[in-house]
């Protein structure tokens, strides 16, 4: 049997690593990349390279030694970031350039050269960790925007390794891509790897329109010629460890569970005979979620649909996420603001129209607000795929429910039989709402039904063997070229 092995790189970590009075505390990394590939990686033989969460500042020698032994437990290996290091490569050139500009938010890019340099230095730290790993026959799978140069910086010492790049986000038009100083070097980076991978059929044109148009190279169909390289080009959308989410939903729902804190208080509200019903909506307090605006939305239907009034109640989770970013804080205040205006202006002795919880939650009380919601409003202004959408279509065993999706979600595209809507518009925001809570329950599993077959059989560990062997596909072509 073969040795070799995959090399899963990415920022985080899937744990994540603080400390407390000289003692490691460990907890799971939130978001799409790290929830998905967790799976993928936990069945696989490989290792994963990536960021603890911590900065060589918090560590002396023998707490190095202890966060090594222990994200070694994990079949992890750490690389080791300043202060520095994150304030301009994680929370500078990440989050304060490439994040709103590859989501359109033009107007929250900054573009820092010292940034910039500083994103070059740390992409070459994840090559240089990988490569220590690297033995020959390994594959090396890359992911997301924070490490756009890291397949070329692998490729230029090793050039037999096999080497696959996924972005997690979305990849801009041309009209928004060219506008960036550095756009060359960041194709270049990606073209280091032999498959680049996206969530969607338009990212990978708007990113095969700028290979075009800024790199002035072939491309026939998705197949870029490049220093005497075939690079493929195709969209793998990704997706959920469905069974994991459909067997704890079961679990959840036996008689025999004890009934969590949480689970009671929102049994409160829950009362199909008097028409009660909850709303639930999961982000990471991100801009790209469209938290104001669906907060807004959802004080426009209740002026639109009084009747609604202490029937409904919109339970919304925001996971805290990249707090230290000046657009994240000023998000935050919005959001506690809209929150309590709402809340003031609709409340009764009775009523609270908004639950609202900033923080992250563990699975289990994740399980326990999917399977109480009977609409997940899920709207987005612009998201590279979601995958909360997913998880909340996989737990409702028992096919009921009504999932309202932005169709600026890339889920979107593959997730026709939700009600789709535009999250720009409140009156179209509005009305499905109200189409959703008065969804004749026959109609609502016919469309969970068809939702739950397809995610079903394309679930995380189905698209990871499609990219992997997609990759295995493109080297065996290249070798043929050769
Ligand atoms: N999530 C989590 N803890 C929470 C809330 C959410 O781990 O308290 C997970 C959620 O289950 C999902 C991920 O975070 O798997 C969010 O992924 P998504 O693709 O929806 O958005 P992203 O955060 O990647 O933009
Ligand atoms: C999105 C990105 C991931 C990122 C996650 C959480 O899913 O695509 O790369 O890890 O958000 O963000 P954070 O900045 O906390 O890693």
């Amino acid at each position: 049997m073969s040795n070799s092995k995959t090399i899963i790189v990415s920022n985080r970590l899937p744990l994540q690593i603080s400390i407390e009075d000289d003692k490691l505390e460990v907890s799971a990394s939130v978001g799409g990349l790290a929830t998905g590939m967790k799976s993928v990686h936990t069945e696989g033989n490989g290792i994963w390279v990536g960021w603890t969460g911590i900065t060589d500042e918090d560590l002396n020698p023998k707490l190095r030694d202890t966060v090594n032994k222990r994200v070694k437990q994990e079949k992890c290996v750490a690389v080791n970031l300043t202060e520095q290091d994150i304030e301009d490569y994680y929370l500078g050139f990440s989050n304060k350039t490439l994040w709103p500009l590859f989501h359109y938010f033009m107007e929250y890019t900054a573009f820092e050269t010292k940034e910039w340099n500083a994103y070059v230095e740390v992409n070459q730290k994840f090559a240089n960790a990988v490569l220590e790993q690297l033995n020959d026959g390994d594959t090396v799978w890359v992911h997301d925007y924070q490490l756009l140069l890291v397949p070329e910086m692998i490729k230029a010492k090793k050039p037999y390794t096999t080497i696959g790049f996924f972005l997690h986000i979305p990849f801009p038009s041309y009209e928004i891509f060219r506008t960036f100083p550095w756009r060359s070097e960041v194709l270049e980076g990606m073209l280091g790897a032999d498959l680049i991978g996206f969530h969607t059929y338009d990212y990978e044109r708007h990113f095969l329109s700028s290979i075009k148009r800024i790199l002035r190279l072939e491309v026939n169909f998705n197949e870029i010629s490049y220093h005497n390289r075939i690079i493929k080009v195709d969209s793998f959308p990704m997706g959920i460890d469905y069974q994991k989410f459909w067997n704890a939903a079961l679990k959840h729902n036996s008689d025999h569970e004890e009934k969590s804190d949480l689970q009671r208080r929102l049994d409160e509200h829950i009362d199909p005979e008097h028409n009660k019903k909850l709303i639930l909506s999961i982000d990471r307090m991100d801009y790209t979620k469209g938290i104001p605006n669906r907060l807004r939305a959802f004080e426009y239907f209740l002026n639109a649909y009084p009747q609604y009034k202490e029937h409904v109640r919109l339970v919304m989770l925001a996971v805290p996420s990249r707090s230290n970013v000046p657009q994240y804080i000023k998000l935050k205040r919005e959001t506690d603001e809209l929150v309590g205006r709402i809340n003031g202006q609709f409340a009764t002795v009775s009523w609270t129209p908004i639950w609202y919880f900033y923080r992250s939650l563990p699975f289990s009380d994740l399980i326990d607000l999917y399977t109480s919601a009977d609409v997940a409003l899920i709207t987005p202004v612009r998201d590279g795929m979601n995958l909360v959408a997913k998880e909340y279509v996989a737990t409702r065993t028992n096919t009921d429910g009504v999932l309202i999706l932005s169709e600026m979600a890339g889920a979107a595209k593959e997730m026709n039989e939700a009600l789709l809507i535009n999250p720009n518009s409140y009156d179209d925001f509005a009305n499905t709402l109200k189409r959703a809570l008065e969804m004749p329950e026959a109609e609502q599993k016919t469309r969970m039904k068809f939702l739950q077959k397809r995610l079903k059989r394309y679930d995380v560990e189905k698209w990871a063997k499609e990219f992997l062997s997609a990759l295995r596909a493109t080297r065996e072509l290249q070798e043929v070229i050769v």
